[in-house]
């Protein structure tokens, strides 16, 4: 009897040990243990043994029987773990591609643009501060210089809203901001000096035609220190040009200008060349006015708490839209706000291109 045991032991022991899927270890452990399996045919027969030999018997093949239940249990725990290394090991998943090979969406040019500026000006140290689009008169004209009913006011072709109080509950003159200039105001009065910041966003005149909107986008910087002169201020829109435009050996010049809020101020061109109605940026025979600059004018400062004798610094302004559509030849401004599809078709940009860092 005991070596028929042994016997069906070697037998069921070899078959679990060559089980190698779990199928087949299925088939195994029914063939062993099922209701027709080899050992519970054994226990059947243990009625017609002899009670000291049905005793013997039946310890013996029940403890086979938890023994193959154990061999079946660690085959199938091998198994399993089998099966998953195989599965790490030919599943992969490439995380770098895109969900959709072919993406329909472009990326607006004013977005590219702004995403190229900011990877520029953070390059030369510049933080991007924020101001809201609905400022008050003070914040976007009288802090900024602009005496009360001053003509310089109505340059601007401003949007007034109805007055509304302001942060500090009174009443205030509201309008949509006409610059981003009043984020500088905001900016010094809430931060300790040095500053140096970039910002970034909507404005609005009410103009309209080829090269006006009433909504367009301004970029304005702001660098407040100790001895910071106009050099440090051409220095810093020179590689801001040449970065932004790719031309290396690009010309610039200074022409005296007007602002409130600076003094002296200067209108910036650069070098162009116009033929056959194309314009190439970079050296040539012609200039283009890219943007408006200057130190900011003691009266600021003093409105932002500053002693001017101990604090100086430039400032400049100039409109992303101007600034996109000499890089990337956009002819009439108004396009950008038209939502044409086969307009940013064109004009857009792939969503995986990361802006050029082109500045050196
Ligand atoms: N705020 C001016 C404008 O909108 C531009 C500017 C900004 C000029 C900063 C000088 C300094 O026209």
């Amino acid at each position: 009897m005991n070596d028929m045991i042994a016997e069906l032991k070697k037998e069921l022991t070899s078959l679990i040990e060559a089980a190698n899927d779990l199928e087949s270890l299925e088939n195994a452990r029914v063939n062993a243990l099922g209701k027709k399996g080899k050992i519970t045919a054994q226990m059947k027969t243990l009625g017609s043994l002899d009670p000291e030999a049905r005793k013997e018997t039946g310890q013996a093949l029940n403890a086979l029987k938890d023994e193959i239940a154990e061999l079946i249990a660690r085959q199938e725990k091998d198994l399993k773990k089998q099966a998953l290394d195989e599965q790490l090991a030919t599943e992969t998943l490439d995380i770098s591609l895109s969900a959709r090979p072919e993406s329909k969406g472009k990326i607006h040019p004013i977005s590219q643009t702004m995403e190229e500026l900011v990877t520029i000006f953070a390059d030369m140290g510049f933080a991007v501060a924020e101001g809201p689009d609905i400022e008050d008169d003070w914040h976007n004209f009288t802090a900024l210089n602009f005496p009360p009913g001053h003509p310089a006011r109505e340059m601007q072709d401003t949007f007034f809203l109805p007055d509304d109080p302001d942060e500090d509950g009174e009443m205030a003159h509201k309008l949509l901001r006409t610059h981003t200039s009043a984020v500088q105001i905001r900016h010094m009065l809430n931060n300790k000096p040095p500053h140096r910041i970039i910002v970034m966003g909507r404005t609005y005149r009410s103009d309209y035609d080829m090269t006006h909107t009433p909504m367009f986008h301004q970029i304005e910087g702001l660098v407040i220190d100790k001895n910071i002169h106009m050099g440090h201020l051409k220095g810093c829109l020179l590689d801001f040009a040449k970065a932004f435009f790719e031309v290396d050996d690009l010309p610039m010049r200074l022409r005296p200008s007007f602002f409130p809020f600076t003094e002296p101020s200067a209108e910036v061109d650069i070098g162009c060349s116009r033929k056959d109605g194309g314009l190439k940026i970079g050296a040539g025979d012609d200039w283009m006015e890219i943007l408006g600059c200057g130190m900011v004018h003691p009266n600021v400062l003093k409105n932002c708490g500053l002693d001017p004798d101990e604090y100086q610094g430039f400032a400049f302004g100039m409109g992303i839209e101007r600034l996109a559509m000499l890089k990337y030849g956009v002819p009439d401004l108004r396009t950008f706000f038209e939502s044409d599809t086969r307009w940013l078709d064109h004009y857009g940009f792939d969503a995986a291109d990361r802006p050029n860092r082109a500045f050196k």
